[in-house]
């Protein structure tokens, strides 16, 4: 058992607004974040869960707090308050990685054949993160890559101070958003390999916490 540890989470999209009726998003459904909630609970942890916008039930539970957040800039303030407070964290959103510079006052009408929004950098939640991180805190990141996946995450965990990394490829059927499966190795920041069988996200979050209970144990 992991006991009273104190676990901070990050799920589901960002959505970055465009107008008052739209916005940039991406097709994360945060489940894989309420799996590990779930798991760190059950192993009686403290979560908090900063979750982007998903339509998915999550039910009370007193060592359980959620705070919903909507933008990249909304979830780095929010996470932000428990950079210090956490023992765990683990950074599942597909956050954006950029937001439009402006946010047009009234709808964009459409005028020309073509329309050009500049978007600007958001910041690297996950990085900052890194960047405050404590010798006695573990800090998780996840990585969903389409090539070169191992070498891109070596270099994730180095650029961003991580001890572990979450890895699922896009060339794998079954992992990724929209399906309730996934498929993941992890590698962690001493360069170790391990994967792990196609299988449910419940089951999948729970080879996560025991990955990391074996490594701090
Ligand atoms: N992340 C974050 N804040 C951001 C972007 C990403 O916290 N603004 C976190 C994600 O939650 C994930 C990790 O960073 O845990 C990996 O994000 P990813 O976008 O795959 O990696 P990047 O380092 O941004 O590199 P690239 O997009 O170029 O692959």
């Amino acid at each position: 058992m992991l006991g009273k540890k104190k676990i901070l989470i990050t799920a589901g999209p960002t959505y970055e607004p465009i107008d008052p009726v739209r916005y940039i998003g991406n097709r994360s459904t945060g489940k894989m974040g309420l799996a590990l909630t779930q798991t760190f609970l059950q192993e009686g942890c403290e979560v908090v869960l900063i979750l982007g916008p998903v339509s998915i039930e999550t039910a009370y539970h007193k060592d359980f707090k959620i705070v919903n957040i909507e933008t990249a800039a909304q979830m780095f303030e929010e996470c932000e308050k428990y950079f210090g407070w956490y023992d765990i964290a683990i950074f599942a959103a597909a956050v954006a990685d950029y937001t439009p510079e402006k946010i047009a006052e009234k709808k964009i009408k459409k005028v020309g054949n073509t329309l050009e929004i500049t978007l600007v950098k958001t910041k690297d939640i996950l990085f900052e993160a890194g960047k405050v991180k404590k010798s006695n805190q573990f800090l998780v990141g996840f990585a969903l890559e389409t090539d070169d996946e191992i070498v891109n995450a070596k270099e994730k965990i180095v650029k961003k101070n991580l001890d572990m990394v979450v890895l699922n490829s896009l060339k794998d059927a079954g992992a990724g958003f929209k399906v309730d499966t996934n498929k993941i190795t992890i590698l962690e920041k001493n360069n170790k390999l391990t994967k792990f069988e196609l299988k449910s996200k419940e089951l999948v979050a729970l080879d996560i916490v025991n990955h990391i209970k074996k490594i701090i144990s």
